[in-house]
């Protein structure tokens, strides 16, 4: 892998125990925790030391075997059963990112083919959605850099890179694919209001690639659009509706406005493991809701006015309307309506 923030793996399967990259302690500290068990593994999400919608889902995959092998220690004649409650509890951990739904369907499908004894028939599947992701995103990144057309900056916002996925990022995997090609000359990364993603991750990674990476408040976006440097806002997504509406990081919306407004174009990257096609429109989306604490106070000082209310959601909905492009491994599509979205999701058929 050419690129160094990319050796630092976000999740990693080492001697028998799922090892999680501490993202709240970057980029200050590297520092691993290692889990054994699924509710660890639940409350690891819960709490953000992983986070990002497809590492979200790779995590919960291995925390499935985690369970796999605590229950057939248990009970080897009922794992099955006693694994649905760990299922449900690591569903229970965050509910925008459809990736965690999707990962604990794919490891819950795989259970009932087991033959004997099932750790390593489920630690193999948990592996091969880990490799999968990476695989994807090189694919997006070449997908997307083909779009960029032109050598410019662009705009990210969150984190949507390594730490967020298998491995090389999707909106950052097409940032780095076209920083390779030459496209792209500065990379500005939203600090991204509350939790610092492209504060404390975005620009820790860019800078460890040596990609030039310039941090803005999230305010000073449209400011930014409007000197007309940027061509392309890059984001991930958490959740793709079956009209193409994209649940992302909030903030991202008005910056998806921002856009259209200034005429600079607006790209989606993400797996097709983030669309859910059983959801019909954005409105569906469960928006998750974070504690009043992430804005009353900033490492751990009060900020805010004592007993202030707050409206904290996680994410917004950016209409399919102000996307140009939707880049999956599957392909990309063009101004996403429902008909090119079920085009990209119908199954693959043979001749
Ligand atoms: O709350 P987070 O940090 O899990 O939110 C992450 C995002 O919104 C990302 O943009 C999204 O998951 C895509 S990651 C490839």
């Amino acid at each position: 892998m050419p690129f160094a923030s990319d050796r630092v793996r976000a999740v990693a399967w080492r001697e028998e125990a799922l090892e999680l990259l501490d993202q709240r302690l970057l980029p200050g500290e590297i520092r691993y925790q290692r889990l054994l068990s699924a509710e660890e593994v639940a409350q690891a999400i819960r709490e953000m030391v992983v986070r990002g919608a497809p590492a979200i889902g790779i995590t919960a995959a291995y925390g499935v075997v985690l369970a796999a092998k605590a229950r057939y220690h248990q009970d080897p004649p009922h794992w099955r059963e006693l694994v649905e409650a760990d299922i449900r509890q690591l569903a229970a951990s965050r509910p925008t990112a459809v990736n965690l739904f999707w990962a604990l369907q794919r490891m819950g499908q795989r259970i009932k083919n087991v033959e004997g004894p099932p750790v390593a028939q489920l630690l193999a599947e948990a592996q091969a959605i880990h490799q999968e992701d990476i695989t994807a995103n090189q694919r997006m990144g070449e997908l997307g850099a083909a779009l960029l057309g032109e050598r410019t900056a662009v705009l990210t916002h969150c984190n949507a890179g390594a730490l967020a996925t298998g491995g090389y990022g999707t909106a950052l995997g097409v940032i780095r694919s076209g920083f390779a090609a030459g496209l792209i000359e500065r990379v500005y990364a939203d600090e991204t209001r509350p939790w610092l993603q492209g504060a404390r991750l975005t620009a820790w990674e860019l800078m460890q690639d040596g990609i030039p990476v310039t941090l803005l408040a999230d305010g000073a976006a449209s400011a930014l659009l409007h000197q007309g440097k940027v061509c392309w806002v890059i984001v991930g997504a958490d959740r793709i509706a079956a009209n193409g509406d994209v649940a992302n990081k909030i903030g991202t919306y008005h910056l998806a406005i921002a856009a259209r407004y200034h005429g600079v174009r607006f790209m989606v990257v993400a797996p097709a493991s983030t669309v859910d096609i059983s959801l019909q429109d954005g409105t569906a989306i469960p928006i998750e809701q974070r504690a009043a604490e992430e804005l009353l106070s900033l490492g751990g000082q009060p900020v805010a006015a004592a007993g202030a209310e707050v409206w904290n959601p996680s994410f917004d909905v950016t209409p399919a309307a102000l996307i140009d492009a939707l880049v999956t491994e599957r392909g990309v599509v063009l101004r996403p309506d429902g008909e090119k979205m079920a085009g990209l999701m119908a199954p693959a058929t043979n001749g």
